[in-house]
């Protein structure tokens, strides 16, 4: 018999709930919130909201396009943090009652296991899946972090961030800029047609597999605030430079301490996840030293590398199969680690 598993994600501001049959997705609705683009960050309050009113058509969407009824489903998955504690209790609660009212087991998964695991979303039985252990760089808004993935439960962090992680970086550099938010695809977008020699920003100097971001972001502001004093018009007549060399500096920063965890941990494949991953620069950077490595980059969809339920799914799907299930006074977290 079939096992098919419906997942809720709503940490941040996303909606977004998916179906997977026997480990194979079916369908990944997404509905993102543009009320935030006003503010220039995600407001929590203006979120959940936005959740309530998207779950529902989110979610019979979702079934929908698998082409399977809820009386099919068996389980239900959700992530249970970290993330913003008013959306999490939107898909938290929807996912609880979902689970009441049909009777079957609720799956909590952790959001960045999720994105770690989200190179064993499979539409196909050919899609390849990569082999245990290996290292995944996840970068995203919230997290810089290397971590090491013995399997789909036991994982461990072999560096993170001091301070501000990538995507933050970003973003705070395109804000002084005055570019929308969220900064990081603009940068990408504009960093096409930059030099990326132009600029030279100052890098961090951490012992270990640590990150830090808030030097380069202060190096950066100083470089913008200093041009302007010489020219009004400096950031418009250099942006697609400071762009590029932004992003080749994140980059270098990013791959430095990764070629030091694979040299360290002797692995054979490399993974990266998180918005950040969606970035050109970080990918053919991942790609091109793995190359030189000769060991084997696994690079996401873009569309699985922003929030989805896709990844909650087939992060569900591992607890499922080990009948690791949830309990209904389990409460959300908005911190935890993975
Ligand atoms: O994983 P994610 O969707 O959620 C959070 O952790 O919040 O990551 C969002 C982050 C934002 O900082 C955004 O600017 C960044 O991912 N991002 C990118 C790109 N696409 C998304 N950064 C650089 N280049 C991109 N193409």
């Amino acid at each position: 018999m079939s096992v098919n598993i419906l997942a809720i994600e709503s940490s941040c501001d996303d909606t977004s709930c998916a179906v997977i049959r026997d480990g194979l997705l079916r369908s990944n609705v997404i509905a993102g919130q543009k009320v935030h683009e006003a503010y220039g960050g995600v407001v929590p309050e203006l979120a959940s909201r936005a959740h309530q009113q998207n779950i529902v058509p989110v979610v019979s969407e979702a079934l929908r396009q698998a082409g399977i009824a809820k009386e099919e489903l068996n389980a239900i998955a959700y992530t249970r943090g970290p993330g913003l504690l008013g959306s999490l209790l939107v898909g938290t609660s929807f996912a609880k009652g979902m689970a009441i009212g049909l009777d079957i087991p609720l799956i909590d998964v952790n959001h960045l296991h999720a994105h770690v695991l989200s190179q064993f979303i499979r539409e196909t039985p050919d899609d390849e899946v990569p082999c245990f252990p290996y290292l995944c760089l996840l970068v995203s808004g919230g997290n810089s972090q290397i971590v090491l993935v013995r399997s789909a439960s036991d994982m461990e962090i072999l560096g993170q961030t001091i301070d501000d992680a990538a995507g933050e970086a970003f973003d705070k550099c395109a804000k002084v800029m005055g570019l929308p938010y969220p900064g990081g695809p603009h940068i990408d977008r504009l960093a096409a047609e930059g030099n990326p020699d132009r600029f030279l920003f100052s890098k961090p100097r951490i012992p270990g597999l640590d990150y830090s971001f808030s030097g380069l972001k202060t190096s950066f502001l100083y470089t913008v605030r200093d041009g302007l004093k010489e020219n009004p018009d400096f950031i418009e007549e250099n942006l697609s430079d400071l762009c590029a060399s932004l992003q080749k500096t994140i980059v270098d920063i990013l791959l430095n301490k990764l070629k030091k965890a694979i040299k360290e941990t002797g692995v054979k494949e490399v993974a990266i996840g998180g918005g950040v991953s969606a970035n050109s620069g970080v990918r053919d950077g991942v790609k091109a030293l793995c190359e030189r490595l000769k060991i084997k980059a696994w690079i996401p969809e873009r569309r699985f590398t922003t929030d989805n339920a896709a990844m909650v799914a087939t992060a569900g799907y591992f607890k499922y199969l080990k009948k690791e299930f949830g309990r209904l006074d389990n409460p959300p977290f908005a911190r935890v680690s993975l």
